[in-house]
């Protein structure tokens, strides 16, 4: 049995590689450009394929005897659909590390197809959707018939050029909560609250988190919010941004910005990772005051990526893998967030 890393030698990538090789895995190292990944392949002793995603035949042969991939090149509303098509033809896994609501939103539709193939489509393996997914259903299940679902995030700490990319591919989005098990889109930053993340309460503003389609599938509760905690200007930011949606969802603007944020850092330096920390928060409550509220202490948000992906091949490599769509919860369970090294989870409160 073995898996796949696609887009090995971007910054999460790396990372993804570096932390499945220390656990004692041998991914198959895979991208569309052959030069870095026989550079990485040189250090970790691993396989290498060459393959690029508008190549459908290639890309099937690329799996042809592989268990599972994970899918590190985003944004993934542009690579995923490739990679999903051909893992659904060859009966393969499907893991990614996307954030991006369209993706979370469109991969449900393929439950089907994967539990034809016998192949698990299980998006957001990262930090982005691994806690709030686990911890949200957490408190979910320790309230019956909970109507309300929310969860924030607090992360400490920079972000790599992959993810500014892909969040300037989602610019000019509103926002999205669930409402009577309804996805409703709202405008960004459509509310916001004070959340006690253990340290101190921070200020945070609604967010289109993939928590709040994951929810939807992990548990039974009808209303989900999910929010960030953010600095006031940068929610001063966000909030005015509904006032020029029109010029942010302009192609020739995305392109400027994807270039200016070429000239920066790939991610994170080593030292910042190692600083930086993330608290997640939930909570699930009824109508007559019922409600379960827990937090998350863990790593740094790329480090936790790296983490979490890499316990996930592992639960696969060890043969749990339900076919079909599937979210962090409904296929390892709400503690496989605690497989994430360095996580704490604490019920702060439960209430009858
Ligand atoms: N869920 C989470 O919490 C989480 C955490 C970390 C990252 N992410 C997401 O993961 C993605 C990657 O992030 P990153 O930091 O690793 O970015 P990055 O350093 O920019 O790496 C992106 C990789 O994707 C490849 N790629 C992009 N478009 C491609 C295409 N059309 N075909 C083939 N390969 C393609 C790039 O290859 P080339 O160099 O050949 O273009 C590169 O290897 C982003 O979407 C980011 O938002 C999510």
């Amino acid at each position: 049995m073995s898996v796949l890393l696609y887009g090995a030698y971007g910054y999460t990538g790396r990372l993804i590689a570096r932390e499945a090789v220390a656990q004692g895995l041998s991914p198959i190292l895979a991208g569309r450009r052959p030069e870095p990944l026989n550079e990485m392949a040189d250090a970790l002793g691993t396989p290498v394929r060459v393959g690029d995603l508008t190549a459908p035949r290639r890309v099937r042969a690329m799996l042809d005897d592989v268990t599972a991939v994970l899918h590190c090149a985003g944004p993934y509303v542009h690579t995923g659909p490739p990679m999903v098509d051909a893992c659904l033809e060859t009966g393969t896994h499907y893991l990614d590390l996307t954030g991006e609501m369209d993706v979370f939103r469109d991969l449900t539709t393929r439950d089907a197809e994967a539990r034809e193939a016998g192949a698990m489509v299980l998006p957001g393996i990262g930090f982005d959707v691994v806690p709030s997914d686990c911890l949200g259903t957490f408190v979910a299940d320790r309230v019956p018939e909970a109507t309300t679902l929310e969860v924030a995030l607090f992360a400490q700490g920079t972000v790599s050029q992959g993810t500014l990319k892909t969040l300037i591919e989602q610019m000019g989005r509103g926002g999205l909560v669930r409402r009577a098990g309804a996805l409703r889109e709202v405008p960004p930053g459509w509310a916001r609250r004070t959340v006690d993340f253990g340290d101190r309460e921070r200020s945070v503003l609604s967010i289109p988190e993939g928590s709040v389609v994951t929810s939807g599938y992990s548990t039974d509760v009808p209303n989900a919010t999910a929010y960030l905690a953010l600095p006031p200007i940068v929610q001063s930011v966000l909030r005015a941004s509904r006032y020029v949606r029109g010029l942010l969802s302009w192609g020739p603007v995305k392109s400027l910005l994807k270039r200016l944020v070429e000239l920066g850092p790939p991610g994170p330096t080593p030292d910042q990772r190692r600083q930086g920390r993330t608290v997640v928060w939930a909570s699930a409550r009824r109508p007559d005051g019922e409600r379960a509220t827990a937090r998350l202490h863990g790593p740094e948000a790329y480090t936790f990526t790296a983490r979490a992906a890499v316990a996930a091949l592992q639960r696969i490599l060890d043969g749990t893998a339900p076919p079909g769509y599937q979210t962090p919860a409904t296929a390892f369970g709400t503690d496989f967030v605690l497989d994430v090294q360095g996580t704490e989870r604490t019920l702060v409160a439960a209430s009858s």
